[in-house]
């Protein structure tokens, strides 16, 4: 049997296997181009159940195109806070603001278009073309990937260059009428049956009459994969400093590393308290100064070996920074991930506020306060 025909028999048999076997999800329910287009660019990087509260929570603060466009990109930011990869939520809104300007305010239905706008490579834009326009073009992710390698039973690096355009191509070749239950019968035959970490299901699946490494009995071998380069470490101190309740904070640079959201004081290199009482006094001298246990965070392709101060001293505090209130921090801006361990002092903060608030105003907030 040749490639192309183990392909055309999986165009033939997955469409069906898809309609009987595919989960709800909430973009499922309504796939507009719009809720497919958020949804892809969550899924990438994030898995299924982190994406649906955030999903949910998205589309209703932000329903369609033109409201994305007109909303503040903190706003934005604030509603993808804790799903990483952040240049992602910056690219949609720009995006939705050429949709309002070159497309009438929608998606373009077509895949050239799409691939043109901020933040969609080949993948979304056959993604979105496919599940919400009808239009017959494949959309190759990860599983799909795997899916594709195991039949073939195909020992290419997925790593190398063309790969990627070479099954996309082959999967353009027997694309079947219905391009969405294709593509998306690929991706959830990848994350229910033919699955990345331990043995696949393939008495469930609907290729495993002609699936080369099923018969080879080679299933985990495949997809080759050569190893990455090995991220590297930065050592980083992290400031957490207060003036009453108010905690100094600013916005990082637009470009590089969690452009555009917010972050505390950080210095490089792990520094000894001799150091930062040396760096405080150039401010003031009326300070307190406590060590913070270390944290660790992981980015793609750099890892943060974290510790952490906690200074009080009054404002101002050194240039660039500004102070702000815990809850409006915590509430209304973007303070990304890796400064969860350390935010939780700002937490500590707001709680204290309350708690002293409520003395004489509310008790029932108390209770819940120091729950
Ligand atoms: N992964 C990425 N997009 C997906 C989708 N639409 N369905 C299932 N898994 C996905």
């Amino acid at each position: 049997m040749t490639n192309e025909s183990r392909l055309a028999l999986l165009a033939e048999r997955l469409p069906e296997w898809y309609g009987r076997n595919h989960r709800e999800l909430p973009w499922r329910n309504e796939p507009s181009p719009y809720r497919v287009w958020i949804s892809e660019i969550m899924l990438q990087q994030t898995r299924i159940e982190a994406v649906k509260g955030y999903f949910d929570r998205f589309v209703s603060a932000l329903p369609d195109v033109r409201s994305l466009a007109e909303s503040e990109e903190d706003a934005v930011l604030k509603l993808w806070e804790g799903l990483g990869y952040y240049s992602r939520a910056r690219n949609l809104r720009k995006a939705a603001a050429v949709c309002v300007e070159r497309h009438g305010g929608d998606l373009p239905g077509n895949y050239d278009e799409l691939l043109a706008l901020p933040g969609i490579g080949p993948y979304t834009a056959g993604a979105i073309a496919s599940l919400a326009f009808g239009i017959r073009v494949p959309a190759v992710d990860g599983n799909v990937l795997r899916v594709v390698t195991r039949i073939l039973a195909d020992p290419t690096d997925i790593r190398e260059g063309r790969f990627v355009k070479r099954i996309t191509a082959a999967l353009g070749r027997v694309m079947p009428q219905d391009p969405g239950a294709f593509n998306e019968g690929l991706m959830e035959l990848g994350e229910l049956v033919c699955i990345p970490k331990g043995r696949p299901s393939c008495g469930e699946c609907p290729a495993c009459g002609f699936c080369l490494a099923h018969e080879k009995g080679t299933e985990t071998a495949f997809p080759v994969k050569s190893a990455p380069k090995p991220r590297r470490t930065e050592k980083k101190t992290v400031l957490v400093i207060s003036s009453g309740s108010r905690f100094a904070i600013r916005r990082r640079p637009e470009s590089g590393l969690l452009a555009g959201l917010y972050e505390l004081p950080v210095l490089e290199g792990h520094q000894d308290r001799k150091q930062i009482a040396g760096l405080i006094r150039q401010y003031t001298e009326k300070y307190e100064c406590r060590e913070l246990p270390p944290a660790r965070h992981i980015f793609s392709h750099v890892e943060w070996d974290m510790i952490g101060y906690r200074i009080t001293a009054p404002e101002p505090w050194g240039e660039g920074w500004f102070y702000e209130d815990a809850d409006r921090i915590l509430r209304e801006l973007s303070l990304p991930t890796a400064f969860r361990a350390y935010a939780e002092e700002l937490k500590k903060g707001m709680r204290k506020r309350q708690i002293e608030g409520a003395v004489d105003t509310d008790e029932e907030n108390v209770a819940d306060c120091q729950s």
